[in-house]
Parts: C-alpha cells; structure tokens; sequence
C-alpha cells in the first residue's frame, strides 16, 4: 500500500498537525501546491484548514486523486466540530461537496482543532474575521467554541492539541496503513 499526508495550509496549524503526524507514523509528507499526480497513492490523509468551512486546498487535491483510494481527511478549524453537531455537520456537508464521487465510498472524517493569530493575519482574513467576532459578540453565543472565538480575538493564540493525532494514528493500525 502507498500512502502520503498532504497539507493545506495558510497559517500553519495544519502544517505543524501534519509534520506531528509523519514523524508519529513514518508517513511522507507534501504541501498541496506541491503535488502532482497523486494516482500512484492508496490512502492520502489530506489535513486542511477551514476557511469559510471548505477545506484548503482540497478540491484541487482530490482530483489528482485515483477514484478507489481511501481519502482520511483531517479538517483543522476554529470550532470544534467534535463537541459540536452542527459545526459537524456544516463543515462534512461543505466538503462533501467538493469531492468527486467514487471517493465518497471510502472517506473517514477527522477533525482537529486549529489555532489562530488574529493581530497577524493578512489584511483581508482580518477584515472577515472582525466581522465574524463582531457578529458573534453581538449574539452573544456561549460555549467552548465562542470563548475560543473570543480568546483568538483579543489576539490570544489557542495551543495545537497534538494529543488529538492519537484518534487518526489508532485509525491507521486498524487499517492496517501503519503497523501496530
Ligand atoms: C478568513 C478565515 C475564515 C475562517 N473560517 C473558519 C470557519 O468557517 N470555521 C472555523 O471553524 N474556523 C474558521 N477559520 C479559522 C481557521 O480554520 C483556523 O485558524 C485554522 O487553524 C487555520 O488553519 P491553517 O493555519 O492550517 O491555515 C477561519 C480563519 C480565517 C482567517
């Protein structure tokens, strides 16, 4: 079996989640702007991150794909799509959406929390976001995931959970991708 991690990445929350990984798994690794021709590959595990719920990068990547491999995607965001349904569901609906169909048959989900520098983000991202915080604030929403809208906010970098990989590596030896 061929496999290779693929990373879409602005920021690099997902680079750094990705590097973790292949060094955790042996696995090789390529940035997404890098790939060429990825038919050659049984299982990619693509991590990405979220911008207005798609997936960077992955539409682009998933064509390059062969139709009956096994796409682990790792989608990297704000919110935490683990402790919330409807974050989930947006964002697996959203990505859905951009695969070609045979992929669908094999796909695993995943999904990581990312990490934000609001004060250094590029001059536009930074625009969209004081919207979305203003929208937010202005809500009044409460929970986890609007603190941690809050927090990146106010500048205040959230810490990569890499504890997080455990999941996708026990996915990965029950696939028989990576040794036990
Ligand atoms: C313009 C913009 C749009 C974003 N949209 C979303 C979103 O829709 N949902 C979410 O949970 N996080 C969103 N985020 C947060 C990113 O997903 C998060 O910062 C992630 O860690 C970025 O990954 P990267 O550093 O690998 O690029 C957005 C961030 C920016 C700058």
């Amino acid at each position: 079996m061929k496999n290779l991690i693929v990373y879409g990445s602005k920021y690099g929350s997902s680079k750094k989640y990705a590097e973790r990984l292949s060094q955790l798994t042996g696995i090789y690794l390529a940035d997404y702007k890098e790939v060429k021709d990825l038919k050659v590959y049984d299982n990619v595990i693509y991590l990405g991150g979220i911008y207005a719920s798609k997936v960077r990068g992955l539409k682009k990547t998933s064509k390059k794909m062969k139709d009956d491999a096994r796409l682990i995607l790792v989608t990297v965001s704000l919110g935490n799509p683990n402790t919330n349904k409807s974050i989930k569901e947006n964002i697996r609906t959203a990505n859905k959406k951009l695969l070609k169909k045979p992929l669908l048959d094999k796909l695993k989900f995943f999904h990581l929390v990312g990490s934000m520098d609001y004060p250094n983000l590029k001059r536009f991202d930074r625009a969209v976001m004081s919207f979305v915080f203003r929208m937010l604030k202005k809500q009044n929403i409460q929970g986890p995931d609007a603190k941690r809208m809050i927090a990146a906010s106010e500048g205040k970098v959230a810490e990569l959970d890499y504890s997080s990989l455990e999941k996708i590596i026990n996915y990965l030896k029950e696939m028989k991708i990576i040794k036990q």
